[in-house]
């Protein structure tokens, strides 16, 4: 077979239509990967509806990918033909701290994503996948897992600390598996208390229902001994970081990471920033030596990641009203055939 099918959108806002195209040869640096799965995040429904009106038309959506190497260059040597990897987010940002050009360069956004059977990319860009996990369950690691990772590092999280993690979607539950993983006591947050059951399953210590307890910030104050969070992982943006900043403690961390509250300007306590003298840093995603670290710590520590809803690639509406009423809990898996 010399052709196979891939998944395009036309213009903003189309859904993705199947397309066949001729099965792509590897330049030398570059591996072809025969895509099993991918993910939705709430950054691929932003895609989908149309509000990323930048970049190449058509093009195929979808930024998280998993699969096998279906050909590599004549200059690759650390992957082979079968070899199980994942893709970067970035695929040009490597490593270190990114430019505008190796963070601008996003799969699904900038240059065909993963909704597609064959992916060609750089060897530089693609991460082996952990053994113990599935396609379906290693395409929720590029995007959310890395965040969370990222999040984490960012505060240098550590046996003892204490973190928050907000509502229980991809990048959520991810904080969630992680931190325990670290050895950290973990807050989580929730519309919902069934919810919250499943965020305790994975190891969350002290649960919140922010819709019955909309002070939510008081009660991490008062789990933590009036102290307040080591870690505020902040995915609510303008609905919560001004609470985010009054659950943290003094030197303590707030990532920015979220904005599910909005594209708005949030006002925030600004005096106890600084009288806290907290560090509110932000987080976009991760670099490829961040997927390979977290892989490896995926690997180590055997964490699966929560999947709620597996589709498949012709159930992209379906994966989009889910994920927009949030009906999900954890991830939305997507099998490509
Ligand atoms: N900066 C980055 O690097 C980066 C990377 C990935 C994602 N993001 C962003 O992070 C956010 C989460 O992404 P995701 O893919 O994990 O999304 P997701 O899976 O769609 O998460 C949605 C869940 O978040 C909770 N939620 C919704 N609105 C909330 C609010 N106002 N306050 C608190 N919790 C709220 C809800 O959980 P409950 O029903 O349990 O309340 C909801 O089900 C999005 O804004 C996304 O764009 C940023």
């Amino acid at each position: 077979m010399s052709t196979y099918t891939a998944m395009v959108m036309n213009e903003p806002g189309a859904l993705p239509a199947p397309v066949t195209r001729p099965i792509p040869e590897p330049g030398p640096t570059e591996v072809v990967v025969r895509l099993r799965a991918t993910s939705m995040n709430y950054h691929d429904l932003v895609n989908l509806k149309g509000s990323i009106r930048g970049g190449p038309w058509p093009r195929v959506p979808m930024s998280d990918g998993a699969g096998e190497i279906a050909a590599v260059g004549n200059a690759v040597r650390s992957l082979r033909v079968g070899d199980r990897v994942v893709a970067a987010f970035s695929p040009r940002w490597l490593n270190g701290v990114a430019t505008p050009r190796t963070r601008g360069d996003v799969l699904g956004d900038t240059r065909d994503g993963c909704l597609q059977q064959y992916l060609c990319i750089e060897e530089s860009a693609v991460a082996r996948t952990p053994l113990h996990l599935s396609d379906a369950e290693a395409a929720t690691i590029p995007c959310a897992g890395v965040t969370a990772w990222t999040s984490l590092r960012g505060a240098d999280v550590k046996a003892g600390d204490v973190v928050v993690a907000q509502g229980t979607g991809g990048v959520s539950l991810y904080v969630v598996q992680l931190a325990k993983a670290a050895g950290a006591t973990v807050i989580l947050t929730s519309s919902s208390d069934a919810k919250l059951d499943v965020g305790k399953s994975l190891g969350a210590d002290h649960l919140v229902n922010y819709r019955t307890h909309p002070e939510w910030h008081k009660a991490v104050r008062e789990l933590t001994g009036g102290e307040g969070a080591d870690l505020v992982v902040d995915v609510g943006g303008v609905d919560t970081l001004a609470k985010s900043i009054l659950a943290t403690k003094m030197g303590g961390s707030i990532a920015i990471v979220g904005v599910l509250g909005g594209f708005g300007m949030a006002e925030i306590p600004y005096t106890t920033v600084m009288m806290q003298m907290q560090h509110v840093f932000g987080v976009a995603v991760g670099s490829a030596a961040d997927l390979v670290a977290l892989n490896a710590a995926m690997a180590a520590t055997h964490i699966v990641p929560q999947i709620s809803h597996h589709l498949d690639w012709t159930q992209i509406p379906e994966a989009m009203r889910v994920l927009g009423a949030q009906g999900h809990i954890g991830k939305i898996a997507i099998t490509i055939v």
